[in-house]
């Protein structure tokens, strides 16, 4: 049975991809910083628990060292764990966001691949976002970030093949915890700029995200596939 690690599974697009990827009959291991609901989240599916936090290059090591000592295989690596911390050029703190949305990713991919490239057919999984292409007002932090995973998803891509395809989901606006921690006005004015008129759910992400993680996308690799409702066309 394939075994999938989905980094911060604990609630919205992550928990919604490992959701998605259990029902495909996957075993899931579930990551986030709140080990009591990985814990949860895991039961739920059935599969196991890895709480550690993706900027602590040591901790991703021990945890997939963890991993291959209990599962003995790796399939499918989603880099889904981000933060949003969105502040004017003037204001930005940018290190904690680099930290997990860009080097958390490379951390991952880091410890990951030659695990991935042992069975017949890995893949990892990129979770960056349209404003890493478009970017955005008081985003520039955040979209460096996601451009940096875009630009890590394509190298990782020439260099893992054949054994491992490597692509990336660029979500557009999707309705999770972190969207709603935005101000109510933010919120709407994002919603009117998405050509289909709502934001997205994070299960129509995991979609796309359980779709090329698997084999059925056995002929895509280095692709960043834009999950937007045409908020980018
Ligand atoms: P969320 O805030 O609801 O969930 C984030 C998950 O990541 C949580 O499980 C959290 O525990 C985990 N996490 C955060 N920091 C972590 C760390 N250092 N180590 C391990 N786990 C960590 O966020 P949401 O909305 O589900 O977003 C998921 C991904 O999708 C993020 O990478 C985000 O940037 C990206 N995205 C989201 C969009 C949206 O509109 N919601 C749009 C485009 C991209």
């Amino acid at each position: 049975m394939s075994v999938a690690l989905v980094t911060g599974s604990t609630r919205g697009i992550g928990l919604a991809a490992a959701r998605r990827l259990a029902e495909d009959g996957v075993t899931v291991v579930v990551n986030g910083t709140d080990a009591e609901r990985a814990a949860a989240v895991a039961a739920e599916l059935g599969g196991d628990a890895l709480p550690f936090d993706v900027a602590d290059a040591d901790a991703v090591q021990a945890a997939v060292r963890e991993l291959f000592s209990r599962h003995k295989r790796l399939d499918v690596l989603v880099n889904n764990a981000g933060i949003l911390d969105d502040a004017l050029l003037g204001m930005i703190q940018p290190q904690r966001t680099f930290d997990v949305n860009a080097l958390g990713v490379l951390n991952t991919m880091q410890a990951c691949a030659r695990l991935l490239a042992r069975g017949d057919g890995g893949a990892i999984v990129n979770v960056a976002s349209i404003i890493g292409i478009t970017g955005n007002r008081g985003q520039v932090a955040y979209a460096g970030s996601k451009a940096a995973v875009i630009g890590m998803t394509r190298s990782a891509a020439k260099e893992l093949a054949p054994k491992v395809r490597v692509n990336a989901v660029a979500p557009g606006f999707i309705d999770t915890d972190m969207t709603r921690a935005l101000d109510p006005e933010i919120f709407e004015e994002r919603v009117a700029s998405v050509a289909l008129g709502r934001a997205g759910t994070p299960e129509e992400v995991a979609e796309a995200i359980a779709w090329l993680a698997s084999d059925r996308a056995r002929y895509v690799t280095g692709q960043v596939l834009g999950v937007d409702g045409g908020m980018v066309i």
